[in-house]
């Protein structure tokens, strides 16, 4: 058996490592791998390939749900350096569709686990509830000339620990998607873009996990409940909420009462009556509320003129676009009346 040089001088402690992690791991590492293998929050939300992330010490050693990618002082079983060892034509060679890593990268590679997969201090993209000096801080920081809307966020997602890769696929389910609100931003613009006509209270409960990242959610033309509400009502920073042509009644809204980021409240054609009014007045950050085609009366419109002068009301067809495509308000308005 071939000892190699390097493993028997670490092994005897005569040595530092031969290889320094942050040198010569790390920009193969970013180079090669970690545009498919990192933090969704960092890649429009699009989850790591193979479940696996590479943008952090954390998550290196955490592996995949199969288990450990990298075995700390053996290279044979760890699946790592493997699926870079493969031979140019492997279907399973990473990074796939490319000629590989060269000789000398996959070698450091298996030095470097042979070693020991000693990190150094570099720490990367931290583990979840933790801070690493190596993530650059994202979030620009407020210069006052930004829109106000992107200030919000910035002020709402300040030290909030992104949902982790888990949770976001887990909110998601099979039809949500959630997206950060600019890149780099832990919080979360939520809806069922592809599915909007079969989402129903189930799929709203699925967003519980990150309920308190989420601050626009759009649940425009699906076929909620009242009580899918209830899981609305966690949504602790939510700014923008979406109700347009559900089922949605009075009682869904008692659920609002909590949120007091809440600045935009859309509630075209829903079964909404006067009994709001109150509820509604009480939403102290609310800037609009969209109240066409409601069972608002003129009086109710005048009440919260009354209570709430600053609010903009919208009771006509003056309604923002959806916030993704889909029919236009005439169009899926005129589908419901039947
Ligand atoms: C273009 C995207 C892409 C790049 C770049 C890429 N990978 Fe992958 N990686 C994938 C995909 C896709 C899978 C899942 C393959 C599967 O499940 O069949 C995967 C899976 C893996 C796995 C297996 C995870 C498991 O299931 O155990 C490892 C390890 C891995 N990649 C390491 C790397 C390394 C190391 C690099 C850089 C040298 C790299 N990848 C670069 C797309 C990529």
């Amino acid at each position: 058996m071939h000892i190699s040089p390097l493993l028997l001088s670490f092994a005897v402690g005569a040595e530092a490592p031969a290889v320094d992690f942050r040198k010569e791991v790390l920009p193969i590492l970013k180079g090669r791998c970690i545009e498919c293998h990192q933090d969704p929050a960092t890649n429009s939300g699009k989850r790591p390939k193979g479940g696996l992330r590479l943008d952090g010490k954390h998550w290196i050693l955490e592996g995949t749900r199969s288990g450990p990618v990298v075995v700390p002082g053996d290279p044979n079983l760890s699946t790592l350096y493997e699926l870079i060892a493969l031979d140019k034509d492997d279907p399973d060679l990473m990074p796939p569709n490319s000629d590989g890593l060269s000789k000398a990268e996959v070698e450091t590679i298996r030095t470097w686990i042979a070693e020991g997969a000693d990190f150094g201090d570099w720490i990367g993209a931290p583990a979840p509830g933790e801070t690493s000096p190596d993530t650059p801080k994202l979030t620009p920081k407020p210069t006052g000339k930004l829109p106000r809307i992107v200030q919000l966020y910035i002020e709402l997602g300040e030290g909030l620990t992104p949902c982790t890769p888990n949770q976001l696929a887990a909110a998601a389910g099979e039809h949500g998607m959630l997206k950060p609100v600019f890149p780099g931003s832990p919080l979360l613009a939520a809806n069922f873009p592809s599915n909007q006509g079969r989402t129903g209270t189930d799929h709203v409960r699925g967003l519980a996990g990150c309920a308190g990242h989420i601050v626009t959610l759009d649940l425009g033309r699906t076929r909620i409940a009242d009580e899918a509400l209830a899981v609305v009502a966690e949504m602790s920073r939510l700014v923008k909420l979406d109700l347009r042509q559900t089922n949605i009644t009075d009682a869904a809204l008692i659920h609002l009462f909590g949120l007091n980021d809440l600045r935009s409240l859309n509630l075209f054609s829903t079964k909404v009556t006067d009994a709001s009014i109150e509820v509604i007045a009480k939403l102290k950050k609310l800037e609009t509320v969209y109240l066409w085609k409601t069972q608002i009366t003129p009086a109710g419109i005048g009440r919260l003129r009354e209570l709430r002068p600053k609010l903009r009301i919208v009771h006509t067809p003056d309604l923002p676009a959806p916030e993704r495509g889909g029919p236009t308000e005439d169009e899926s308005g005129r589908r419901r009346r039947r």
